[in-house]
């Protein structure tokens, strides 16, 4: 155990000396976690192997999963990967710094356990100053996986970080809840046309709009587990954002899926499991029984993905066996919701006639 200093800043404007002690830190190959605009971030030194390694250690995450590259300036990239493919740079002007992570071929500049072995590297510039401060001040491109342990749903405030890492990490640079709530939409570049391998924080529909020819991955599509050989995104075929609840997911028309929902959480009642409900201000009144949480309306999807990992957290707390969950509509972030969703559920759908 080590112990774990919380640094409170404020987000826009964080206080340069904080700054400072926590890229202290990350020079001397610590680890830091941070807020970027989507959910926090467990950053360490991209450019200093041991630093990597410790990473996943803390994190106790598996050494095929590499982590995202965060850079603060768009120049930074160049050390870091081969070439610049021709349908980048568009991408950056429009999206950087932004929830955007791209997939490029990488230089010999970063080790090999920066990419678990891959020969390619994912990076990203937040639109975080806590983030791009840290970067900043490190003199070096930081490599943050979410700052969760492997498995659980990614920390949207600096207590999730706290409850999962406290005693194996240096610092939490605490700047309060992130603002989007799912990660970065992960675009791989190296592949023709451009694929999508997760969604997020930007859209599809505002990928399209600049890159008319990116696709969705078929495991994003399909949901598919892939095997380990033919994953190309590597996070894919690890369990993901899970609570210690057994998650259902339950998808169709929206009245046929309350029916659902209700008759699912009588069956595990009857069974003796504590039953959570995963719901919208829309269908909260139709639920009479387990604990009921709503993420919000549906006529607001970004709310919804505001809360979607705090609310899972939340149901830990309650200690509730099993959690049944609505599903949303898959347009704009609505697709990065549903993808977690579903994995949080580790694809457990039930379909509602
Ligand atoms: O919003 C985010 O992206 C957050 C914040 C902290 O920036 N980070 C994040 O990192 O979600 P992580 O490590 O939890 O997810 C990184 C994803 C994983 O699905 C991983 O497999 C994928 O990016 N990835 C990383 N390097 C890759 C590569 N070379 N090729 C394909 N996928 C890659
Ligand atoms: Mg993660």
């Amino acid at each position: 155990m080590k112990p774990t200093r919380i640094l409170k800043v404020t987000p826009r404007k964080p206080a340069i000396e904080d700054i400072r002690v926590a890229a202290g830190f990350i020079r001397k190959g610590g680890l830091v976690a941070f807020p970027t605009e989507t959910v926090y971030g467990l950053g360490a030194d991209a450019l200093n192997a041991k630093a990597v390694l410790s990473l996943f250690q803390a994190k106790k995450r598996p050494l095929d999963n590499p982590p995202i590259v965060h850079i603060a300036r768009t120049e930074d990239i160049h050390r870091l990967v081969k070439t610049v493919p021709s349908n980048a740079e568009k991408l950056i002007g429009e999206f950087w710094p932004g929830p955007l992570t791209l997939i490029f071929r990488r230089s010999e500049a970063v080790p090999s356990i920066t990419v678990a072995g891959l020969e390619t590297i994912a990076i990203r510039m937040p639109r975080h100053e806590v983030a791009l401060a840290l970067v900043e001040e490190s003199h070096s491109p930081i490599a943050a996986p979410s700052a969760n342990l492997a498995g659980k749903p990614s920390p949207t405030a600096a207590q999730h970080v706290l409850n999962d890492l406290a005693g194996r990490i240096d610092v939490i640079l605490d700047a309060g809840e992130t603002d989007v709530g799912v990660e970065s939409t992960v675009l791989d570049l190296t592949t023709r046309p451009a694929q999508i391998m997760r969604p997020g924080g930007i859209s599809f529909e505002s990928l399209k709009k600049i890159l008319p020819s990116v696709q969705l991955s078929s495991f994003v599509t399909t949901g598919t587990i892939l095997t380990s050989k033919a994953a190309r995104s590597p996070g894919t075929k690890h369990k993901h954002y899970a609570p210690k609840a057994d998650v259902f997911l339950v998808e169709g028309k929206l009245e046929k899926v309350v029916e659902k929902v209700n008759e699912l959480a009588v069956s595990h009642i009857g069974k003796s499991r504590k039953v959570g409900i995963m719901c919208t201000d829309e269908t909260l009144e139709n639920y009479k029984v387990g604990v009921v949480k709503s993420l919000g309306s549906r006529k607001n999807l970004e709310i919804i993905a505001h809360n979607l990992f705090r609310c899972l957290r939340e149901f830990d707390f309650e200690n509730v066996d099993v959690v049944i969950s609505e599903s949303m509509p898959k347009e704009g972030i609505g697709l990065a919701i549903m993808d977690r969703l579903r994995r949080a559920s580790d694809f457990k759908t039930v379909i509602a006639h």
